[in-house]
């Protein structure tokens, strides 16, 4: 049985598979086939006696991402019929072209296979036109070329379009960058990814795979300075296939870099001029192929596409910062007009983080902790002024009205998109952990950890702050008063963190022999 595989022209290409089981006529097409596809240096040509065999290395060869172009069969086999096999071969690799090889008294059923598309060709036996053999051989395997990279383009096009919907679907520049590194790689195939935003002047990294930690630590690139800064400058991508065939760059660019795509993210305003967004670099091709022209016009559609989700996330941000610093600076103003209240938000700030580092939360929830901690007031702006401002025990009506500032803090905060959860804090700092809080007498953990956390936090400045119907509270009868409070108003874990929190400030300036500062307001 001949069933080594004998490689032909060896690429990376396409793959023509030859069974016969004559195996006279597979030796003479092993010798002459060669010579004939000389012109087809891609192109890796089988011969197969078995169609068994040919079926098992059909399998293999897809697992491996290869490409079958054609199969071409002989008809008659005393184990398997030629349509039988192609039938077989169909379901493993249904874009093969597929060629059968029949004698006159096969034809009807070659014909019948056609109409049933399981052939694409039928080519008489015995060969007596070599040259005509070979000739709709080659035409069949452009037709596939051709189908393929029609194929490919067409799945380009789609992916393309997709990314490009999915992008305005994102809520964040983080998830933005995200899915734009994702998509690279499953379009391109590279070992390094990195896009590097403009950033007062100057790019850095702010995503990136497989970058070692020691280049992300150190690149912030003045623009104009580097080939990624100066890609953005020109406005023009780099395509570079082999580093080593330009000395001049293969000098400034660490040599692990053999083939490389820079490209600019340039975003094009209607109103105005095009604004420099950033850069995409990716490196090294896997499985040491290079990276192509089309590879670049895809790099370039995605960070057209990408620039625009980019900016307009940036702007999204920028807009939401500026309203956040508004509504700080609102409940700042708030605060001055009672000297009682001055500074409440920013210590109850800095009480809450304490707290929540403690408990040992996660950045993110610590974040949105502190901006819950600065805005969970800002409902009083709601609240009459002779109400808020009255300088004694508030009637039932009047604690009625003051009751609801959660409510409106809430409202307020959630306007902004972005802060969503804070806004449920907000509104949840007034619930208490038996659930006879307000406004929606939650309990336990039903309560938002931040909501629990800046109920110890608020509760704590309250008392140790002057009020206009009381002065302030002594330290000791201050956390009395929370520990007793801890299981009913209070989480008591939270309570105890508060504990250790304030030991731990004790301990500093005990250590550092200064007096106990005022909070500064930042
Ligand atoms: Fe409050």
């Amino acid at each position: 049985m001949m069933n080594t595989m004998e490689h032909y022209n060896k690429g990376n290409e396409s793959f023509i598979i030859c069974l016969d089981d004559d195996r006279d006529f597979l030796n003479s097409l092993k010798i002459s086939l060669p010579l004939k596809f000389r012109d087809k240096p891609d192109c890796t040509i089988l011969f197969m006696d078995n169609p068994y065999d040919t079926l098992e290395m059909i399998r293999e060869l897809v697992k491996d991402k290869e490409e079958i172009a054609l199969l071409v069969t002989d008809q008659m086999m005393p184990h398997m019929k030629g349509i039988d096999f192609l039938k077989e071969a169909m379901k493993i690799t249904p874009r093969s072209m597929r060629v059968l090889l029949t004698g006159y008294a096969g034809m009807d059923s070659a014909v019948v296979a056609i109409n049933d598309n399981v052939l694409d060709k039928y080519l008489t036996k015995p060969v007596n036109d070599l040259e005509d053999f070979v000739l709709t051989l080659k035409r069949l395997l452009n037709e596939f070329q051709l189908k393929s990279t029609v194929d490919i383009q067409q799945q380009i096009i789609l992916d393309l379009y997709e990314f490009s919907n999915s992008l305005n679907t994102l809520q964040n520049l983080d998830e933005t960058l995200e899915q734009t590194m994702a998509f690279i790689g499953s379009s391109l195939n590279c070992e390094r990814i990195s896009i590097l935003l403009v950033q007062d002047g100057e790019l850095s990294i702010r995503a990136s795979t497989g970058v070692p930690d020691d280049i992300l630590q150190r690149i912030r690139i003045p623009i104009g300075k580097n080939i990624s800064a100066r890609v953005l400058k020109d406005r023009e991508p780099i395509l570079v296939k082999n580093i080593d065939e330009i000395p001049w760059l293969s000098k400034k660019i660490n040599t692990e870099f053999k083939s490389f795509i820079s490209t600019p993210m340039i975003c094009a305003e209607l109103s105005s001029y095009d604004v420099p967004i950033g850069v995409i670099n990716v490196t090294n091709k896997e499985g040491n192929e290079v990276f192509s022209e089309q590879d670049l016009k895809t790099l370039s559609f995605i960070a057209n596409t990408a620039s625009i989700a980019i900016h307009n996330q940036q702007n999204r941000e920028k807009l939401e910062q500026s309203y956040f610093d508004t509504l700080s600076a609102l409940i700042m103003a708030l605060e001055a007009r009672d000297t009682n209240t001055k500074g409440h938000s920013v210590r109850v700030m800095q009480y809450s983080e304490g707290i929540a580092k403690e408990l040992a939360l996660d950045d993110s929830t610590i974040k949105i902790i502190r901006d819950a901690a600065i805005l969970h007031d800002i409902g009083k702006i709601g609240i009459r002024d002779d109400v808020l401002l009255k300088g004694g025990v508030l009637s039932p009506d009047e604690l009625e009205e003051i009751r609801t500032h959660p409510d409106i803090s809430g409202a307020i905060v959630k306007s902004i998109s972005s802060l969503q959860e804070v806004g449920m804090v907000v509104q949840q700092h007034h619930e208490r952990y038996d659930g006879t809080g307000y406004p929606n007498k939650l309990r336990g953990q039903a309560i938002h950890a931040g909501a629990r956390v800046l109920a110890v936090a608020d509760a704590y400045d309250a008392m140790t702050s002057q009020r206009p119907y009381r002065a302030s509270l002594d330290l000791e009868d201050v956390l009395s008063e929370l520990r007793s409070g801890a299981g009913t108003q209070f989480d008591p874990d939270c309570v105890k963190a508060l504990m250790v929190h304030l030991d731990c400030l004790r301990e500093t300036d005990n250590m550092s022999g200064q007096e106990k500062k005022e909070i500064e307001i930042p």
